[in-house]
């Protein structure tokens, strides 16, 4: 069985569906199987900041019923940097030894940092300078973390935007309108070009590739000429207006999110044609909720591979999925490669297979 172990597990940048199936399956199989202890840390890594130490002791009974349930029962945060973490007086200051001193104060033997690209940059950064074993498995609904065809939460945030599309098929049908879906993403179209395949969008812009509002206009009036009266366009929140900036709005503590592209959309539509049209914006619904069979899977899957590391002294990777196979990836090289959409992609060719507008 091997020695005994004393791990720890934090969720840390934004939410998304998923995130407590993998606490779920980590706790399975490193209490189930080896007998280890299980700390759940508390926010990210603010929980090892604080004095004493934030946590909670996980066990199969208290993680019983968490396959499904959406968010992070550990709470995260995609805000407070710990090498310049924002204080009170408006400064900002290192605080990174302190969440290594939290680590080795806690007497764990490994971490486990759930994270999207900036979290596990983060991360690993703690570790190399704290002397902190780490073991990285990616979730974000943008999909982008190199060396991983998916990340969790992907999955389940797509089924939700084509749930949307599909629910505005009828309502644009009904008015002959053109509807505008804006979903997340930040500078990955991967939500938009996957749900607009699969909920039969007509227009795809995806920050990838570039687009005219001609282009878009066109296949609008293309449809109308043949008598389909609606259309329905998917936009990534990142997509630029056509001179090339990014639409942002400014939001609690003075930082500007992305956000108001489709509606930025919505008025050059109906100025450059005749469409009536209107603007969903989806945002953090894409993170909510119950996480899908294929999350599940993703999930349990990356929590039982990380633990297993763990047991093999393998440190300073980040557990991946590539053809269908648990494959483990330096962390260094899946931060370094960022994943966006490739216009070569397959699914982009699928989409001009299918005469869906890209933009171009
Ligand atoms: O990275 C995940 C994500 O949901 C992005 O798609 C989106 O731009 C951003 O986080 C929203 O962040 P927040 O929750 O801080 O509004």
């Amino acid at each position: 069985m091997g020695e005994h172990k004393r791990i720890g597990i934090l969720t840390s940048g934004g939410d998304c569906a998923g995130l407590n199936a993998v606490i779920r399956a980590v706790v399975h199989h490193a209490v189930g199987n080896y007998n280890w202890d299980v700390l759940g840390i508390r926010n990210a890594t603010l929980g090892l900041m604080q004095r004493p130490p934030q946590v909670m002791h996980l066990t199969p009974e208290n993680t019983d019923g968490l396959l499904t349930m959406g968010g992070t029962i550990l709470g995260t945060t995609n805000r407070g940097n710990p090498f310049a973490f924002p204080m009170p007086d408006g400064t900002e200051r290192d605080r990174s030894n302190e969440i290594a001193r939290g680590y080795h104060q806690l007497k764990l033997d490994a971490l486990i940092g759930i994270g999207g690209d900036g979290s596990l940059a983060i991360l690993r950064r703690l570790a190399q300078e704290g002397g902190i074993n780490l073991i990285g498995i990616p979730k974000t609904i943008d999909n982008d973390v190199g060396a991983t065809e998916c990340s969790i939460g992907f999955d389940t945030a797509v089924n939700i935007a084509t749930e949307a599309l599909d629910r505005l098929h009828f309502t644009a049908a009904s008015h002959s309108r053109v509807m505008i879906l804006e979903v997340m993403g930040r500078d990955a179209g991967h939500i938009a070009l996957n749900a607009g395949i699969a909920g039969g969008a007509h227009v795809i812009l995806i920050p990838e590739i570039s687009y005219k509002i001609a282009n878009v206009c066109r296949k609008i009036r293309q449809r109308q000429d043949r008598g389909q009266n609606f259309s329905i366009v998917i936009v990534s929140e990142a997509v630029c207006t056509e001179s090339g900036e990014l639409v942002t709005k400014m939001e609690q503590f003075g930082e500007s999110r992305l956000g108001g592209v489709g509606q930025y959309l919505a008025e050059q539509i109906s100025h450059h044609s005749d469409a009536e049209t209107r603007v969903t914006v989806l945002g953090h619904i894409q993170r909510g909720g119950i996480s899908s069979p294929l999350d599940r899977l993703l999930a349990s899957s990356f929590g039982v591979a990380a633990v297993d590391a763990i047991s093999e002294g393998r440190y300073d990777r980040m557990v991946a999925w590539q053809n269908r196979q648990i494959v483990e990836v330096p962390i260094a090289e899946a931060i370094a490669n960022y994943r966006a959409v490739n216009p070569q992609d397959t699914l982009v060719k699928t989409a001009r297979g299918l005469g869906i507008c890209l933009g171009d």
